[in-house]
């Protein structure tokens, strides 16, 4: 099992999307092990991004980040951190293809609506970013066995 850490951006949170786009993760089957309504602050927007300082965008990137409140995810699921890449579909909405999160709610390169960890190292390091050990929760869910074949000795 992988754990990832989703943003749902400050448009996403402003626009009213914040039920839509958590159903979606929950309808494929996806468990919410933590979650979070915040104000990022501009050190832990740099922290999160750092990466990508020193690029162009970063500076707009930010202050977007930073502007208003948003939504922090830990999704747990096997293939997590793949599975809601996919879903979210390319950085820019203006080519994210119909069917991801990004292509059907949104068609601005910069308000992309969402964050998602893009390896098991970022996901790590993001995760102890935003949650605390104690805030993310191991719990059972009572439809596992019809989420995933758990007959063998790994969820398929
Ligand atoms: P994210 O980190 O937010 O999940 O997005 P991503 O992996 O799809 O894209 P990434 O390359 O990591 O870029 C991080 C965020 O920076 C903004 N961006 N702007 N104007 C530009 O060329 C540009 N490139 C990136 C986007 O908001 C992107 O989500
Ligand atoms: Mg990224």
């Amino acid at each position: 099992m992988e754990t990832t850490l989703i943003i749902l951006k400050p448009d996403a949170v402003q626009r009213g999307l914040i039920g839509r786009i958590i159903s979606r993760f929950e309808d494929k089957g996806l468990q919410v092990v933590g979650t979070r309504l915040m104000k990022i602050s501009p050190e832990l927007a740099a922290k999160h991004y750092e990466s990508h300082e020193g690029k162009p965008f970063y500076p707009g990137l930010v202050s977007f980040m930073t502007s208003s409140p948003v939504v922090v995810l830990a999704l747990r699921g096997v293939g997590a951190i793949a599975i809601c890449r996919k879903m979210m579909g390319a950085t820019f909405g203006s080519n994210a293809e119909p069917g991801t999160i990004r292509g059907d709610f949104g068609v601005s390169n910069s308000f992309n609506l969402i964050h998602g960890s893009d390896s098991p190292e970022a996901a790590k390091h993001e995760l102890g970013l935003f949650f605390s050990s104690e805030d993310l929760l191991d719990w059972d869910r009572a439809g596992e066995g019809w989420i995933y074949d758990l007959s063998g000795d790994e969820p398929e």
